[in-house]
């Protein structure tokens, strides 16, 4: 192979004893047996068993007294058998071990922060201080490797359906899609800034016009937004347009790729339902109080908003006068819960703006509950009927507005399936949701925002002229065991239709032409109607990875707060570099 080796650390087998090898790698752990010392050379491919004895070669065992966890070393030896009953079956080279006969020390290193060896919980602090350590660790290492190999798949399959990658610029012009830039200021231009982009949205829309059918792209993309766990300051996308096509022709594909992934990386797991289910946002909403809804198990509300609006309950009546609504989650086996549970539950409604969580048990003596009082025995039963319940129920009410009422339970919901282990594992429920509104009207601003972004189709122009708090976006989000893990939707192709977006959204025509002329133009000369989706691929690996958030599957991840801790970034740069590009700090004191 190369001077430094013959094999790799996971190549040899019982079929190479006898032979002559090298080997180069990691010391990842080293044992002293009474004179015997084994080392584990590590590399990316394995573990090989390496044994120098004091009786045989002096200076080989004299090295491989020095040598250290980390040290990097290249072994010649000889290939045998290990001595009967020190197998190990869990490694590949399990069979066999190297008896040195010369030992190089390439390289030494420092004690290194953390075990690599360990699966030890270890500060992230510290791991991410110490990438390049931590990546040496089977857990980093192997999310990787799969991530290389499910974008390989990916390529592959888009390419044998005739989509094009295209590379799209990095430094661009402001795509206003919602969250805030980062921007790149210009040398050249004093006073002028590029941004980096919050996707290729404009890009590949311009790419449709121009006739490539179909692209695609792995693309990394740019948000300054507040971090959370599945989300990072860069991150990226598969990023897919193309022509020619309705919401249904976008989905086909995508659904046929998850599938075929799944099945690739993921062949433990079941898919729960094909073809995915698909929800409108409005059915989500109101059945399960999100537009990512878990469908690993059920739980959905019922709507009870009709029976409570006559009751006594002041806190339901009052809702329901103020346009709300009441949403009941009947749980099966919850009258278990006990008070403390009830509280618990409780608290995360009101985390999400719930000003409480109502609730009636069902037991073997019939329905109890503090606000039982406030009902008519037939208003009971009708709610309980509304709900399905049966004995040993429990049902959690949330009376409010109908985003509150829907979200508060949305999370009350995935509380109560976490405490009853009703989620089951191995299992991925996908579902698409469709037809979200088009606008959310934005009360401190007082003008209405795009819901996806201002290049989203909508249902018909007449119900943006007409109706826009009420109108429809031909806009689609695919949901995996609760996360969204894509969103997309059908695009405006024509002229008159985008502008018209842009002035509900509040873009005066001189705004408009300013920071969108070129899409406006561009529609003048034969935009074909084109929609697509982009998938945020770290949240994909990260569940197949089976990984708690997706910093684990990026190799050089920011922190919670937007650092890069191994670099130091963002830092302070020289004055001399600034002032070339026409920029002074002024910071303010703490
Ligand atoms: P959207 O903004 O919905 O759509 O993004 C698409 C998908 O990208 C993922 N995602 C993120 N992942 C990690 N960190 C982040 N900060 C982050 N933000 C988003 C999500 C999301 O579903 N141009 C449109 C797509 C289109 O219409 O084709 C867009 O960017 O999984
Ligand atoms: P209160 O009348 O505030 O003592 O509340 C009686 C019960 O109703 C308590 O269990 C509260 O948690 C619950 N509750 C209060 N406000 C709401 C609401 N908006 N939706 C659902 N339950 C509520």
């Amino acid at each position: 192979m190369s001077k430094f080796r013959t094999h790799t650390c996971n190549d040899l087998s019982a079929s190479n004893i006898g032979e002559s090898i090298v080997l180069s790698g990691w010391v990842n752990r080293r044992r002293d047996h009474g004179g015997v010392i084994f080392i584990d050379l590590r590399d990316r491919y394995g573990l090989t068993q390496v044994v120098s004895e004091p009786e045989n070669y002096a200076d080989a065992h004299e090295k491989m007294d020095e040598v250290r966890s980390e040290y990097v070393v290249m072994i010649e030896g000889e290939v045998r058998k290990r001595p009967s009953g020190q197998e190990n079956s869990a490694l590949d080279t399990g069979e066999i071990e190297i008896l040195v006969k010369s030992v190089k020390i390439l390289n030494p290193s420092k004690t290194p922060p953390f075990e690599i060896d360990q699966a030890k919980e270890v500060n992230e602090e510290l791991r991410l201080k110490y990438r390049y350590l931590d990546l040496r660790k089977e857990r980093l290492k192997k999310n990787i490797l799969l991530r290389n190999k499910v974008i390989k798949f990916i390529r592959d399959f888009l390419d044998g359906e005739e989509f094009v990658e295209i590379e799209t610029p990095i430094l661009i012009k402001g795509t206003p899609e919602g969250s805030r830039e980062y921007l790149v200021p210009s040398r050249l231009y004093e006073g002028t800034f590029y941004v980096l982009p919050q996707s290729p949205q404009q890009l590949k829309q311009l790419l449709m016009i121009a006739g490539f059918d179909k692209y695609f792209q792995i693309a990394r993309c740019f948000r300054d937004e507040d971090q959370r766990g599945d989300r990072q300051p860069e991150f990226t996308q598969l990023d897919i347009e193309m022509s020619f096509v309705d919401m249904e022709d976008v989905m086909v594909v995508q659904e046929r790729l998850l599938i075929e992934l799944c099945e690739k990386f993921a062949p433990h797991k079941k898919v729960k339902e094909t073809p995915f289910p698909v929800l409108t946002y409005d059915e989500a909403m109101n059945l399960y109080g999100s537009d990512k809804p878990d469908l690993r198990f059920d739980l959905p509300f019922s709507d009870v908003s009709d029976i409570a609006s006559s009751s006594k309950f002041s806190v339901f009546s009052s809702a329901i006068e103020s346009g709300g609504v009441v949403k009941a989650l009947r749980v099966p086996g919850g009258s278990e819960f006990t008070r403390k549970q009830i509280d618990e539950f409780t608290e995360i409604a009101k985390i999400y703006r719930a000003k409480g969580l109502a609730y009636i048990i069902i037991d073997n003596d019939g329905p109890r509950s503090p606000i039982l009082k406030f009902f008519e025995e037939d208003e009971i039963a009708l709610i309980l009927e509304r709900c399905n319940a049966e004995t040993g129920d429990i049902i959690f009410f949330s009376a409010d507005k109908f985003e509150i009422a829907c979200e508060s339970l949305g999370y009350v919901r995935l509380a109560v399936a976490g405490t009853l282990e009703l989620v089951d594992p191995d299992l991925f429920a996908f579902c698409w949701i469709k037809d979200f509104p088009m606008f959310e009207y934005d009360e401190e601003e007082g003008h209405f925002n795009a819901v996806h972004h201002p290049f989203t189709a909508p249902h018909s122009f007449e119900d943006i002229e007409k109706n826009p708090e009420s109108a429809l976006a031909k806009a689609y989000d695919i949901a995996l065991n609760g996360n969204e893990i894509g969103g997309g939707s059908i695009r405006i192709h024509e002229q008159k239709i985008q502008k018209k977006v842009f002035d509900i959204l509040g873009i005066t025509d001189e705004d408009a032409e300013q920071r969108f002329g070129h899409m406006l133009e561009a529609f003048e000369y034969g935009a074909p109607p084109h929609g697509g989706i982009a998938w945020g691929l770290d949240r994909l690996v990260m569940i197949f990875a089976n990984e708690p958030n997706i910093r684990e599957v990026i190799a050089f991840p920011k922190d919670q707060k937007a650092k890069d801790l191994m670099l130091g970034a963002p830092s302070p740069m020289p004055v001399e570099q600034l002032e070339e590009l026409h920029i002074k700090v002024d910071l303010k004191e703490e």
